[in-house]
């Protein structure tokens, strides 16, 4: 029987992916949307939206009279509320919500390589593997992975890129490539998900905007920027050994590194996501966008 999900409860609307969902959602018509956001949260949100105020701890009998009428639930919850989340499926299954949507957002969901080198996205599977668990009750899931946020991580530097100083860090040849995706289309993939939800059960949903290399991106920075960038290469098993090193003594703050070197390195660890991988951008029915048109949007917003 085909399902129709007409109503939809977001929760971390007021973060960096949450707002480009929000953004999204709020552009289809036939979605009524309502927020679940915490009591003590610093996010506003515009008047007319309906917001349901939550105490941080996410009681469950709260989750649950939030999510009664729902039929999907979208979680943009920040990493470190992943653990949360297993309240959330609880509270979810027992409301009646028809799909949820967790806070994924991430990489290729299915690459070992990848995944040995992060272990700490292991939190995130053990919620895949919850949600699968419960598909029985008739509710379904769906998982977004657009890669790295391209115009997001762009200009917070998270991309190795660093715009106020044109330099950049080179991760081995820099000529691996790699999928990314812009916030707000990864915005409208989560609308595409629920406007396909036959199609979009019980998996991993994947797109991208664009596959490209560093060196690509240092190209199109130099042809924008009118400068020569400042290149620092880096040999991406130096940098694993060295965060790794890091992350045993406690500084999370090399996962960060840690990251590029999975994306941008020269072994393949699944990041060039049509080499392994099914896209569903054209299902979704999401735009085309290219690299020169995103990096020059970045430099001049
Ligand atoms: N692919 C990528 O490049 C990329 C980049 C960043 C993040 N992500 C993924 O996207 C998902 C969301 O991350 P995000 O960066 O968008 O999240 P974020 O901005 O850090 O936080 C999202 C929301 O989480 C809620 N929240 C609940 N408990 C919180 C706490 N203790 N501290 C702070 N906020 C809390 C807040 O909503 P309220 O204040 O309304 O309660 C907040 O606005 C994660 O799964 C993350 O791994 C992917």
């Amino acid at each position: 029987m085909a399902q129709h999900i007409r109503s939809v409860i977001l929760i971390g609307a007021g973060g960096n992916v949450g707002t480009a969902i929000l953004s999204a959602l709020e552009d289809d018509p036939l979605l009524t949307v309502t927020v679940l956001s915490r009591e003590n949260s610093q996010s506003a949100f515009a008047s007319h939206i309906k917001v349901i105020d939550i105490h941080p701890d996410y009681p469950l009998q709260e989750l649950v009279q939030a999510f009664k009428g729902q039929d999907a639930v979208i979680s943009a919850i920040t990493s470190s509320g992943t653990g949360v989340q297993k309240l959330m499926i609880t509270a979810a299954v027992e409301a009646g919500v028809k799909r949820f949507i967790p806070a994924e957002f991430g990489g290729s969901p299915t690459h070992p390589r990848a995944r040995d080198l992060l272990p700490m996205f292991g939190a995130q599977e053990d919620i895949i593997d919850l949600l699968r668990s419960q598909q029985s009750t008739g509710m379904s899931w769906s998982a977004l992975a657009p890669g790295p946020f391209f115009d997001w991580g762009l200009r917070n530097g998270l991309l190795a890129f660093d715009l106020a100083v044109q330099k950049a860090v080179i991760y081995d040849s820099g000529a691996s490539c790699w999928s990314a995706t812009t916030l707000s289309t990864t915005g409208r993939a989560v609308v595409g998900i629920l406007k396909n939800p036959e199609k979009t059960a019980n998996r991993h949903v994947v797109i991208q905007s664009f596959s490209t290399t560093q060196m690509d991106v240092v190209s199109e920075l130099e042809r924008y920027t009118g400068k020569k960038w400042d290149l620092q290469q880096v040999r991406s098993e130096d940098v694993i050994k060295q965060a790794q090193e890091q992350i045993s003594k406690g500084d999370y703050s090399a996962v960060v590194k840690l990251i590029q070197a999975t994306i941008y390195g020269s072994e393949d660890r699944g990041s060039d996501f049509a080499t392994h991988l099914n896209l569903d951008n054209d299902m979704l029915g999401l735009p085309k966008e290219s690299l020169g048109e995103v990096v020059s949007s970045v430099l001049t917003s």
